[in-house]
C-alpha cells in the first residue's frame, strides 16, 4: 500500500520515519511539489500542500494529524467520496485543559496583575478569589471542549458548555443550538473558545457576540484565528467590557511582526502551541486506523462533511 505523507511542514523525517516503523508493509512516500500524481489512495496530512486533491485524484481517506480539518476542506479538488478523518484526542486534550486552565487562573487569581507588581516590587494582596464571580463558558464541547471543561468544574468554578446538539458532561451545565447562545454567553465571564472552524463558526467571536458576555469578561481562544474578529476584539477591550484576552490561534500565522496584538497589554500570545499533536500518539492512532480501513472495519474521526468536523 502506498501512502502519500502529504505536508509542507518543515521536518517531516522523524514522522516519516515513525509512520515507517508503524507500518512496516507500507510504502510512505513524501509529498513534492511539481512531482507526478503518486497513486496512492491513502494519505497522512498537516498543513497540507494547495494542490494535494487536484494532482492525487486516486485518494480515498485522508487521515489528518491534527484535531482541525478546515485547512483539508478547503482545498480544490476534494471530491465528497474522499473519507477525511481527524485526529481524536491522542493526548490533545489534556493539553489543552492544561492551557485553558492557565488562563483562566492568571485572570481569576490575579497572577497576571502579580507578575506586574513584582516588577514594581510591591507586596499587594488582592481580593480572595470567589468563584460564583468567575463563570467560565467553553464554547465547543467534543473531545476537547469536554476535557477543558471538565477540568475546570474540577476546580469548582462554575462551568457551562454550549454545542451544537445537546452534550452532557457531569458537573458542567449545557447549553445548546442557536437558540440558547445568547442565555449562554449572557451568564458566562470567562468564554473559552474549542469550536471547529466551519462556515457557521466562522466571526463568532464578533462584537456582538462578545458584548453578550458579563461584564469584566476574559476571553481565551484555542479554536482558529478566523473565529475571531480581530477588530472587534479590540473594540471590546477598548470599551472595558472585556478585560483581557489569551490567543492562540490568528487569521496570520505566524502573527506578522506589525501586528498590534503583539504590544496589546491586554492580549496574551502563543505561537499556536495550545495543544501539539505528539508523535507517539498520533503515529499509533493513525497507523492503528489505516490497519482498520485497510481491512474494511467502520473508523472512528470521521469527518461529516455537512458539519464541517
Ligand atoms: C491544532 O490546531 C489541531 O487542529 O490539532
Amino acid at each position: 500500500m502506498k501512502i502519500l505523507f502529504a505536508s509542507t511542514m518543515s521536518e517531516p523525517d522523524v514522522w516519516m520515519s515513525m509512520l515507517r516503523q508503524a507500518l512496516p508493509d507500507a510504502q510512505i512516500i513524501e509529498w513534492q511539489d511539481d512531482a507526478p500524481p503518486t497513486g496512492a489512495e491513502v494519505a497522512v496530512a498537516w498543513i497540507p500542500p494547495d494542490q494535494l486533491f487536484e494532482r492525487e485524484t486516486d485518494l480515498r481517506v485522508v487521515f489528518n494529524m491534527g484535531a482541525g480539518v478546515d485547512a483539508l476542506l478547503k482545498l480544490p479538488g476534494l471530491r465528497d467520496s474522499t473519507k477525511i478523518v481527524r485526529l481524536e484526542d491522542a493526548g490533545m486534550a489534556v493539553q489543552m485543559a492544561e492551557y485553558a486552565l492557565h488562563a483562566l487562573l492568571r485572570a481569576s487569581r490575579s497572577f497576571a496583575h502579580y507578575e506586574q507588581l513584582q516588577q514594581q516590587k510591591t507586596w499587594s494582596p488582592q481580593p480572595d478569589i470567589r468563584r460564583s464571580q468567575w463563570p467560565v463558558g467553553v464554547l465547543g464541547m467534543g473531545k476537547m471542549g469536554s476535557s477543558v471543561a471538565s477540568a475546570i468544574a474540577a476546580l469548582d468554578y462554575p462551568v457551562a458548555g454550549w454545542s451544537r446538539s445537546p452534550r452532557e458532561v457531569p458537573g458542567v451545565q449545557s447549553f445548546h443550538g442557536s437558540e440558547q447562545f445568547s442565555e449562554f454567553l449572557g451568564r458566562t465571564r470567562v468564554l473559552i473558545n474549542t469550536l471547529p472552524l466551519t462556515p457557521e463558526t466562522h466571526g463568532v467571536l464578533n462584537a456582538r457576540n462578545l458584548g453578550q458576555l458579563r461584564p469584566d469578561a476574559y476571553l481565551i481562544s484555542m479554536g482558529r484565528g478566523e473565529h475571531l474578529v480581530e477588530e472587534d476584539l479590540i473594540s471590546v477591550l477598548d470599551q472595558g467590557h472585556l478585560k483581557g484576552a489569551t490567543l492562540d490561534v490568528f487569521v496570520q500565522e505566524p502573527l506578522p511582526q506589525d501586528h498590534p496584538f503583539w504590544t496589546d497589554k491586554r492580549i496574551t500570545i502563543t505561537p499556536h502551541v495550545a495543544a501539539a499533536s505528539l508523535p507517539e500518539e498520533t503515529v499509533e492512532q493513525i497507523a492503528g486506523k489505516i490497519r482498520q480501513w485497510q481491512k474494511g472495519q467502520e473508523i472512528s474521526g470521521v469527518v461529516s462533511r455537512d458539519q464541517g468536523y
